[in-house]
């Protein structure tokens, strides 16, 4: 279209109708990566993704390891089917995290988000991720400085737990959010300490929606589109966010829009997982092959939390040593289809 910013691209869909949601891939460091970005995007039903966390300590991020992150800043920071990815930042230094934030839009993303969800010790030992959620004006400070620092039009996301262990500090920490200008906020339904049990608590994402006006994205648990009506009814929420599930149910999207009907046969399933491998086998990671083994033991266990049928194929598989003994369990269950 004709004198859109392209960061209308990620604009539009943050504000949908309420018929038709917004969804969105959730980061997950060492599953959500390009290639799975590429796949998940290619399937059809997601509106946005994001990058794993960049961690920004000490200095600014150099460009190469923005690159890395996120490869799709090479051709318009969006995946090779058209989905927009933001680039996601995690640190505690406003200026740092701001100027990092300026040189990802030089290299053309479309839009930043801004972590304040990490419970993981090594990033809250060094200053960021949740540990922030401790002091809400810290929030703000991160956020001001990397929206004031780029265009109008690139917006600028924060993605929160519910705190850092008093839930009912996500009504402070929204209004921190807004009040750094962030463009939109995404709340997953848990504080730090609670990791991740007991389930997310929509409920406390709804105060949260009701004391801000910007968008919010509901995140948390979301498994199945019943789960994801029932959220819509407790949140009020019209922009949603998977993350396990779309690892467990690789074709969540497209069941949550209708486009299927249930989760994939095992032998789609199959076939998707063993495609991954190749991907990421013919990647550039250091150790392709040993990272397509770990990370696809990763995705067989998933598949077995959402369906007991699969945990003797994890048992077998977690024993593999090679990566082409355990596409040799995947190959029978994908063959059946032919
Ligand atoms: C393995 C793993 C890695 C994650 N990495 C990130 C990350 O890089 N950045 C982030 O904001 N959240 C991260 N998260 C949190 C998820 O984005 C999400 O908020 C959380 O899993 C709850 O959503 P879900 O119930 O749909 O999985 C991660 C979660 C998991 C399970």
């Amino acid at each position: 279209m004709q004198g859109v910013e392209p960061s209308a691209k990620v604009w539009a869909p943050v504000r949908p109708p309420a018929e038709r949601p917004l969804l969105m891939l959730a980061p997950m460091e060492g599953i959500s990566d390009a290639i799975v970005r590429d796949l998940l995007s290619s399937l059809g039903g997601m509106d946005l993704c994001v990058t794993e966390f960049i961690r920004v300590a000490h200095r600014p991020v150099p460009k190469k390891v923005l690159l890395e992150a996120c490869p799709e800043l090479k051709s318009g920071g969006v995946t090779p089917s058209g989905v927009p990815v933001l680039v996601q930042l995690l640190g505690g230094d406003p200026a740092l995290v701001a100027q990092t934030a300026e040189t990802a839009v030089g290299l053309g993303a479309l839009g930043i988000d801004l972590n304040f969800g990490c419970p993981a010790k090594a990033v809250n030992g060094s200053d960021g991720g949740a540990a922030l959620l401790r002091c809400p004006s810290r929030l703000t400070d991160v956020i001001g400085a990397t929206r004031a620092r780029l265009p109008a039009t690139v917006p600028v996301s924060a993605k929160i737990r519910l705190g850092y262990d008093d839930p009912d500090s996500v009504v402070e920490l929204a209004k921190a959010v807004e009040a750094g200008g962030a463009s939109w906020l995404t709340i997953h339904g848990r504080t730090k300490v609670q990791m991740y049990q007991p389930s997310a608590d929509w409920h406390r994402i709804r105060r949260a929606i009701e004391v801000v006006s910007i968008p919010v994205i509901a995140n948390g648990d979301l498994f199945t589109p019943e789960a994801l009506t029932r959220c819509q009814g407790i949140t009020g929420a019209r922009a949603f966010m998977f993350g396990r599930g779309a690892f467990r149910t690789p074709n969540l999207f497209r069941w949550a829009r209708g486009f299927d009907h249930g989760p994939w046969s095992s032998e789609a399933h199959a076939g998707f997982l063993i495609n991954l491998a190749e991907r990421i086998a013919r990647s550039g990671y250091r150790d392709p092959e040993r990272t397509a083994l770990n990370r696809l033991k990763g995705w067989v266990r998933a598949w077995a939390d959402g369906d007991e049928g699969r945990v003797p194929l994890f048992d077998t598989v977690k024993r593999c040593h090679e990566l082409p003994q355990l596409l040799a369990h995947l190959r029978p269950l994908a063959e059946r289809a032919a």
